[in-house]
């Protein structure tokens, strides 16, 4: 018979808790800590927080750092996913928009950053009306859209943009056709974003792209050398440099001199659900011509300034306001008459359009009046003010 020494018994005592202490923390949910600030509108006041996110079942919970108390306990929130857990980007937790300010731990650090990377994309000048179709390649691998602008690059730009090329015999031509037009410029997230974003963008050559990688943006939108349909950056150095050259330099692209203009604002539900490409695609297909592009966030005092005339017309209005805050919106200039682009929108309740207008945009891309796709101007003479209002005044919104 085998009796234990008291050593032996003590032996298995601490390996067997020590099995259970390294399986209790090999276990442990993965959980990320974040510090964050919210601007609390109502008393002017920035409050910290730090804002936990756990990847499993994508819950946040929210800790009060001066009152050292949880303030939201851990819960679903379908506006917060990893993706967009990056410094200095701005998420909304059931309406309140939080900073984030630092990732607290190492593990944190290394788990988004890599989760989180950006890129620089451009669509070059030629694929501009058909810019609905490349959108939708775009949101269907996955992709975020974190900053987007239609904008014009002068030349001088242009050259400075491309200028590891200087010297080389395509240059020049290069230079002058992406300051020909508008090009629309976007930051785009994704997990190793510039790597993935190179993949699906296919070879230089769009005729190299259509027989070695088909289903590429080159492959299914180039024409040559030349207009290849799009840019993207080939290091995350590169990335940085020319996000930094595009957004922290230029603005969006705004002609005053059309007289007939109507605003189309995107709603946060048309992003959230990927379908900016498809509603573009509908509106560029109907003939409409898309001027201004823009990607803002609105907080709740900027849809609260921009809507002021339908407190008390909408019963539906603080949450209205609530919705246009939960995340980034797209405004669109339309170089068309209001009552003919409205016409197009259709009844503010999708349910109303898809029996009345089964062709419309609410009827296609609304579910009620809250998600009801967008906002249109409503009346002939408001047109230049609510285009003004998002692509005039740059800085106010971002
Ligand atoms: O854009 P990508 O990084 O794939 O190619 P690049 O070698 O960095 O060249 C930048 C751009 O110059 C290309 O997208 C082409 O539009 C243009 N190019 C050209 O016109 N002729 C060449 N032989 C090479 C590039
Ligand atoms: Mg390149």
């Amino acid at each position: 018979m085998f009796y234990p020494s008291r050593t032996s018994l003590f032996g298995f005592v601490v390996f067997f808790a020590g099995l259970y202490f390294v399986e209790r923390n090999t276990m442990e949910e993965e959980k990320f800590a974040i510090s964050v600030e919210w601007y609390d509108e109502i008393s002017s006041l920035v409050r910290p927080f730090i804002l936990f996110y756990y990847p499993s079942d994508r819950t946040v919970e929210m800790y009060d750092s001066k009152q050292k108390k949880t303030f939201l306990k851990r819960s679903f929130c379908e506006t917060v996913s990893e993706i967009d857990l990056y410094i200095g980007n701005k998420v909304s937790v059931f309406g309140r928009e939080l900073k984030l300010i630092e990732y607290l731990d190492e593990v944190t650090r290394n788990e988004l950053t890599r989760k989180s990377e950006r890129t620089y994309a451009m669509l070059k000048p030629e694929v501009i009306p058909k810019m609905g179709k490349i959108l939708s390649f775009i949101e269907g691998k996955g992709f975020k859209f974190n900053r987007m602008m239609l904008t014009k690059i002068s030349a001088t730009r242009a050259a400075e943009f491309y200028k590891e090329h200087l010297g080389r015999p395509f240059y020049e031509k290069l230079v002058n056709y992406i300051s020909s037009g508008p090009v629309l410029a976007m930051e785009l997230l994704a997990p190793s974003a510039v790597r993935y974003w190179r993949i699906n963008l296919g070879p230089t050559d769009p005729v190299v792209a259509r027989s070695d990688a088909p289903n590429t943006v080159r492959g299914l939108f180039g024409t040559d050398t030349t207009y290849n349909a799009a840019h993207g950056s080939d290091s995350p150095e590169a990335a940085a440099r020319e996000l930094n050259l595009i957004f922290n330099n230029l603005s969006s692209h705004y002609e005053s001199s059309y007289t007939i203009k109507t605003l189309c604002l995107v709603k946060p539900h048309v992003l959230q659900e990927g379908k900016l490409g498809a509603l573009i695609t509908a509106i560029q297909e109907n003939k409409f011509k898309i001027s201004s592009v823009k990607l803002q966030r609105m907080t709740l005092t900027d849809a609260d300034q921009f809507f002021l005339a339908y407190k008390g017309v909408w019963d539906d209005y603080p949450a209205q306001i609530k919705h246009y805050s939960s995340g980034p919106s797209v405004a669109l200039s339309i170089d068309a008459d209001v009552n003919a682009f409205r016409e197009f929108v259709g009844s503010f309740d999708p349910n109303t359009a898809g029996k009345l207008q089964p062709s419309s945009l609410r009827a296609r891309f609304g579910y009620d009046t809250i998600h009801n796709a967008i906002h249109c101007t409503d009346l002939p003479d408001d047109g230049a003010r609510e285009v003004e209002f998002f692509f005039k005044d740059v800085g106010s919104l971002h």
